[in-house]
């Protein structure tokens, strides 16, 4: 059975760990890292209609260039149905951030459309598809805590991470290119072999273990302090006022200090005025999969 109007909240991710192991042959790079879900959202909103339409209240983000737009040609592709449908997007999550955004939309926008389109299929179907469309996707049509290797879409569920509050910091912009510029950036001195990722995973206390292993790291610090224009001013204005180090997610340039609470937020909040910068308090998700 076909559906009416779906609403799906399409959740942020950090990564908890990031090592880059090397280039593969194929132009990714082979990485292990420690994903998990924030509760910072955008909406996905998709509803029945003749052909495709992909908006969002951020109207730079309309239309086909969405990564929304190529997850609903893959999927119809995949599953032989034309790709029928008119979808919203409500931008919450910073772009390019390194917080899987666009991401996270488009595996929403995946799980909607199996219903709306009445398909059932299972997930590994929308897995391969997911993986089609970037190395964050797969991760993030389930979300909550896991293990990601290969490039990224090879994954290994976590148990769940006590319910933590943490400090998000968007700096105001991002660069074009940014994550073949940012994996360009690295060089074999960056690279490691993933030991300490795959030792905090097996860490029955991850979050705590996060905060206290020194080597536990995110492989593109380095570059991302160098390239992102004004990033390492934020982060000092903001490491001078945290309990935990800022550490970055993804490619950057969004950080964040964990755990964290109200009282951080409005010190950061200060420390942030007239930078561009924005300070977000969130908390670790696991996501309901009511669709
Ligand atoms: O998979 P995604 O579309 O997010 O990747 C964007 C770009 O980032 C790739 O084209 C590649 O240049 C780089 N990348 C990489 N290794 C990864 C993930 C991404 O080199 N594991």
């Amino acid at each position: 059975m076909a559906a009416d109007t779906l609403s799906i909240p399409a959740y942020a991710k950090i990564n908890l760990s990031l090592e880059v192991i090397g280039r593969r042959d194929d132009g990714y790079h082979e990485v292990a890292t420690i994903l998990q879900t924030v509760d910072l959202a955008d909406t996905v909103t998709l509803r029945p209609a003749d052909g495709l339409t992909v908006t969002c209240d951020d109207a730079t983000l309309s239309g086909e260039d969405n990564i929304v737009w190529n997850a609903a040609v893959a999927l119809a592709k995949h599953a032989g149905v034309p790709p029928d449908a008119c979808i919203g997007i409500e931008k919450r999550i910073p772009v390019a951030a390194g917080l899987g955004g666009g991401s996270a939309d488009a595996a929403a926008s995946l799980r909607g459309l199996n219903v709306l389109w009445g398909l059932n299929l299972p997930g590994e179907d929308l897995a391969s598809v997911a993986a089609s469309l970037g190395s964050d996707v797969p991760f993030l049509l389930t979300g909550g805590a896991a293990l990601g290797t290969g490039r990224g879409d090879q994954l290994q569920q976590l148990p769940a991470v006590e319910t933590t509050c943490l400090l998000l910091v968007a700096p105001g912009g991002t660069i074009s290119r940014k994550t073949p510029t940012l994996y360009g950036a690295l060089t074999p001195d960056d690279y490691s072999d993933g030991t300490q990722t795959r030792r905090l995973a097996d860490s029955a206390a991850l979050v705590t273990a996060t905060l206290t292993s020194d080597s536990c790291h995110n492989v593109f610090t380095r570059a991302a302090l160098e390239i992102f224009p004004g990033l390492s001013d934020v982060w000092e204005s903001v490491a001078a006022v945290t309990r935990f180090p800022p550490r970055l997610s993804g490619a950057g340039p969004a950080f964040f200090c964990m755990p964290s609470d109200e009282t951080e937020h409005v010190k950061v909040e200060a420390a942030l005025q007239n930078t561009g910068a924005t300070a977000y308090l969130v908390r670790t998700i696991i996501p309901a999969q009511a669709v």
